[in-house]
């Protein structure tokens, strides 16, 4: 039996103006952008650098307001930051003071729960990202791949209505890199209806994690498009007709505008 999507996050013609320092002039970084997150979904945003990806992000998670438009999550307009949409960033974003356990336990305070709760709720997401024996070390005892698992492991111990991920497997090589999206869908298989919005400009990435796939345009950012993926994972990204045939599509989409301006 199909199950009606609940939407849970949803963003309605929304623009983002900066104002830049020295000349006063404006930067319109997204522009008129619309589109629907439903429950469980694993929504990837795909665009060049530059297209305002960091920004849509920044306007979720409710460090900064649109200049015009609207967002909710879960029906209630995001106006602040707060637990119920946790940030995985792209440069991990640890507390270095602050040990694998204790950064996981941070928002876990935020959250108010009571200790026992948030030591056993700690414990119990080390060992879903694989860090046990790890806990006690310190962000500069850690690897690249596991701090950002740590990162990971923060951002789903709280529980939030929607995790955003910012390129968090962009600063890592190539074949950890791999290794982590393969991690991740299985640490999200475990975690039921998890809410994922996650920002690349990997294609490959992208075919290999998402439901859907909102592709943005360069500066100012708008919707170009959206895919939707229905085929199971693990994926052969590489080898199956299907993905190479929107391998090809994508590519089209996203580099075809700057070629043909070169
Ligand atoms: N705080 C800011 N002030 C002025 N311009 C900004 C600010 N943040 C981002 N921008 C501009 O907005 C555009 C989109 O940036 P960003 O969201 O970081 O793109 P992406 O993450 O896709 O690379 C860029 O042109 C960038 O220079
Ligand atoms: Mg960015």
């Amino acid at each position: 039996m199909e199950i009606e999507p609940r939407p849970v996050l949803v963003v309605q013609n929304i623009s983002k103006e900066y104002a830049t320092a020295r000349s006063g002039s404006r930067v319109v970084a997204l522009e008129g952008l619309t589109f629907t997150v439903n429950e469980g979904e694993f929504f990837v945003v795909l665009g060049p650098s530059g297209s305002g990806k960091t920004t849509l992000l920044n306007l979720i998670a409710g460090f900064e307001q649109p200049t015009s438009g609207t967002l909710t999550v879960n029906g209630k307009p995001i106006v602040r930051p707060g637990w119920q949409r946790a940030v995985v960033f792209q440069e991990h974003g640890l507390f270095p003071w602050l040990t694998a356990a204790d950064n996981i336990e941070f928002g876990l305070r935020m959250k108010k729960l009571p200790r026992s709760e948030r030591k056993q709720l700690v414990s119990k997401y080390i060992g879903i990202v694989g860090l046990k024996g790890s806990e006690d070390k310190y962000p500069k005892e850690l690897s690249g791949g596991m701090k950002q698992r740590v990162g990971i492991a923060r951002a789903l111990a709280v529980d939030s209505d929607i995790v955003i991920m910012d390129e968090p497997l962009g600063s890592l090589d190539a074949q950890t890199r791999s290794e982590m999206q393969d991690e991740l869908l299985r640490i999200l298989q475990r975690e039921k209806k998890k809410t994922v919005l996650f920002v690349t400009h990997s294609i490959e990435e992208a075919l290999k994690l998402a439901d859907s796939i909102l592709v943005m345009s360069e500066r100012p950012g708008r919707v170009k498009q959206i895919f939707t993926i229905d085929s199971p994972r693990p994926r052969k990204v590489l080898t199956d007709p299907k993905m190479i045939e929107l391998n090809v599509a994508l590519h089209a989409l996203l580099y075809r505008s700057q070629q043909q301006k070169a």
